[in-house]
């Protein structure tokens, strides 16, 4: 009888296990037919497994991109037309912005294809196949053979495998690990360089709610942008050319009008970057407890800062709204994922988790030598790892990540120096010029000396209090002593030193450089720091941290195997590592806390609510105001009013941002841009009760295209389903 209940319970627990637990999880298109679409049927969807992902037919993955390397697209229409997010373009309508035609404020739209703008450097990239090849990469593997020996014989097997899946077609290709190396896939793509920026909306549409409501829900960001691919005539990838022709792509999303209901069932079809999701409860406690807190810290100076002076004068704005926007996001980000982990018990979790499969793996001998040393290394690895990555990352944030900017930017004459001191050629040391004053051009065209100054002398003052002196670099702690540790009293004097603070400067110096430079460079207050910087970090903390990641990298392997030999009837999704992947869930609303519930979606109304002239993340366009007023809404709405946005529990992460949400019928029904807050600790935790993505309405991005911007022939190329 005993036995028979533990069989039923057994049973059970193998049943409802996955089903539990099937909203999370980032899965592998190739293995959606395997693993997912009953599930997903179940849930709603009524297309098949080779509609999403099919190498013999047209299909969604047909029409997905990633995007410029860190985001995702998806084409919808025939001609190649794309759309992702406002965040994801904003690089681009930077770039095109100026004080005269200044996109980012005032918004952009082609009213015709000889309008759209090119974008020199940007790629996108399409999935041709993928493929198992763990076989392959594995050929020549004997038992017992060394780590190196291993790495060299992956390696040289992946280039193998890359050079014969592409001779001859144009594509490329690259090999991936996954489960930490456990299995191994192939991907091999085409990538598009011809992409035009074909319309934005204004920042006051597309940042709606700006840093103030980035990782929050309720949200009302219009976060969307446009563009087009282009191809040369034989529609395979080509560079910018006037000649080039609108991309036919085998497929395009055709675009939903019905909307989304609580419960309907949707997916997210991206290019979600990287999560931890098997990680030990050391890596948590190294995040939550010691990474996160500092570089919390040291972010928060930096970004009121450049608050402070963006606020002052709109060039500013212009220049720094990219720099701050890009370290503002991983910070926000950091505090919720801090709450998140503290609240789900994360570490307790794991520990307890951790518990059970000591207890699995001393019971057993073969277990024990396969396993048994994992737990007992990880705490020995994470010990060293804790300091080691504090003191690289704060490190950082000092002289790169926009901390002390002319001091980050000093570095760059280096490969200069060295050319004139070994002798170099004529010819290499004139591109290098030319080389350099580009850097400079494009690093001065955003840089405000007076704000670097604030900045220099709160990321200096930070690093001398927050790192103990053994890791403070050499030529800092005697700039420190000079000034009493006061940065602020000589802050002015070195600023007239340098000649990396001012582009005048900057370039007369780099013109005229020769050997009699290379003297007067050393003594140039920034590069001397600058340099002994790097040279300190590389001799006294990469190496280690590459020991110690190295390291963590087979023990990993190992976890993972005993993971999923432990929980053998669990189906395992692979952490995320920047390949195409497929979440899906249902819409629907969470509880924020202890009675605040909030529901699914959000509407133009709540843009009038929040709307403060004063308020530059709440500053609604007039015209928008008009258009509300007079309930212009034309056929984008549900239930009288337009909607802005919605959430599902669809499992996602950085990269996903621009994924094409879908419905039960294949069709658009948004364009994902962000996570709530509450659960965005599912980088490394999933939250079924509060781990939500956030995804903007593709009616609202329709409605502003049509009623707002006035660029309504773009919906005539589109396939919309009423
Ligand atoms: N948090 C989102 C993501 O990680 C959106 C970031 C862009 N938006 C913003 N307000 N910074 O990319
Ligand atoms: N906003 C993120 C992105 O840009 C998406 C996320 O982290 O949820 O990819």
């Amino acid at each position: 009888m005993k036995n028979k209940l533990l069989t039923i319970w057994l049973l059970l627990t193998i049943l409802l296990a996955p089903a539990l637990r099937a909203d999370e999880g980032m899965w592998i298109p190739l293995l959606i037919e395997k693993y997912n679409i009953k599930l997903m049927q179940e849930k709603g969807f009524k297309l098949t497994a080779e509609d999403i992902y099919s190498v013999n037919k047209a299909c969604m993955k047909d029409a997905i991109v990633q995007f410029g390397g860190g985001c995702t697209g998806e084409v919808i229409s025939p001609d190649g037309l794309m759309i992702t997010n406002h965040h994801c373009g904003y690089g681009q309508i930077q770039k095109h912005s100026s004080l005269e035609h200044d996109y980012l404020t005032n918004g952009f739209w082609a009213m015709s294809q000889e309008e759209e703008l090119p974008n020199p450097g940007l790629s996108v990239t399409f999935l041709k196949r993928i493929e198992d090849v763990t076989e392959s990469v594995m050929k020549g593997m004997i038992d017992g053979m060394d780590g190196n020996e291993r790495d060299k014989l992956v390696n040289s097997n992946i280039s193998g495998i890359t050079k014969s899946a592409t001779v001859g077609t144009g594509y490329s290709a690259v090999v991936r690990p996954f489960y930490m190396g456990k299995q191994y896939f192939l991907f091999v793509n085409e990538s598009f360089r011809d992409i035009r920026l074909v319309g934005a909306p204004p920042s006051s549409i597309g940042k709606f709610g700006g840093e103030t409501d980035n990782w929050l829900w309720p949200r009302h960001t219009g976060d969307f942008s446009l563009f087009r691919i282009y191809a040369g005539k034989d529609n395979k990838p080509a560079e910018f050319s006037k000649d080039n022709v609108p991309y036919k792509p085998a497929f395009h999303f055709p675009i939903s009008l019905k909307g989304v209901n609580e419960g309907d069932f949707t997916m997210v079809f991206g290019y979600p970057g990287s999560t931890s999701e098997y990680v030990p409860s050391y890596h948590i406690d190294m995040v939550k407890n010691f990474l996160n807190p500092k570089m919390i810290v040291i972010r928060t100076k930096k970004i009121e800062i450049m608050e402070a002076a963006m606020n002052t004068e709109p060039l500013i704005r212009i220049q720094y709204s990219a720099k701050k926007a890009g370290i503002a996001n991983s910070w926000k980000k950091w505090i919720g994922e801090s709450q998140g982990l503290e609240k789900m018990g994360t570490i307790e979790k794991k520990k307890e988790f951790e518990n059970k499969l000591t207890v699995w793996i001393t019971a057993d001998n073969a277990r024990m030598l396969k396993y048994g040393n994992i737990l007992p290394k990880y705490k020995e690895l994470y010990a060293g790892l804790d300091e080691y990555n504090i003191v690289s990352s704060f490190t950082n944030e000092v002289f790169s990540n926009n901390g002390a900017e002319a001091v980050s930017f000093a570095r760059n004459i280096k490969a200069l120096a060295e050319l004139i001191k070994n002798n170099a050629d004529e010819d290499k040391i004139k591109v290098m010029k030319i080389n350099l004053l580009e850097t400079g051009r494009s690093f001065f065209q955003n840089y405000n000396i007076a704000t670097d100054k604030k900045l220099f002398v709160a990321v200096m003052t930070m690093y001398g209090e927050y790192l103990d002196i053994k890791w403070q670099a050499p030529e800092y702690i005697k700039l420190k002593n000079s000034c009493k540790g006061n940065f602020l009293s000589i802050v002015e004097k070195l600023y007239k030193k340098t000649v990396f603070a001012d582009e005048a400067r900057f370039n007369a110096f780099v013109t005229g450089f020769n050997e009699a430079s290379v003297a007067k460079l050393n003594k140039d207050p920034f590069y001397g720091l600058a340099v002994n910087v790097n040279d300190f970090l590389t001799e006294n903390v990469r190496p280690e941290l590459v020991r110690i990641n190295d390291d963590l990298q087979k023990l990993n392997k190992e976890y993972m195997a005993a993971q999923m030999e432990f929980e053998s009837g669990k189906i395992f999704y692979p952490d995320a590592n920047s390949t195409l992947r497929l979440s899906y869930g249902t819409v629907k609303g969470y509880f924020s806390k202890d009675a605040v519930y909030y529901t699914h979606y959000t509407t133009l109304k709540g843009i009038m609510e929040k709307d403060n002239p004063d308020i530059y993340d709440y500053d609604v366009p007039d015209k928008l105001k008009e258009l509300y007023k007079s309930k212009d809404f034309g056929p984008y709405t549900q239930n009288g009013e337009v909607p802005v946005c919605f959430i599902a529990n669809n499992h996602t992460t950085g990269g996903n941002s621009g994924s094409p949400v879908i419905n039960a019928d294949g069709q658009l029904i948004g364009v994902n841009f962000d996570r709530a807050w509450e659960g965005v600790a599912s980088d490394l935790a999933y939250n079924p009760e509060q781990s939500r993505n956030i995804s903007l309405d593709i009616r609202y991005a329709l409605f502003i295209i049509d009623k707002f911007a006035g660029a309504g022939y773009l919906l005539k190329e589109m396939t919309i389903i009423e």
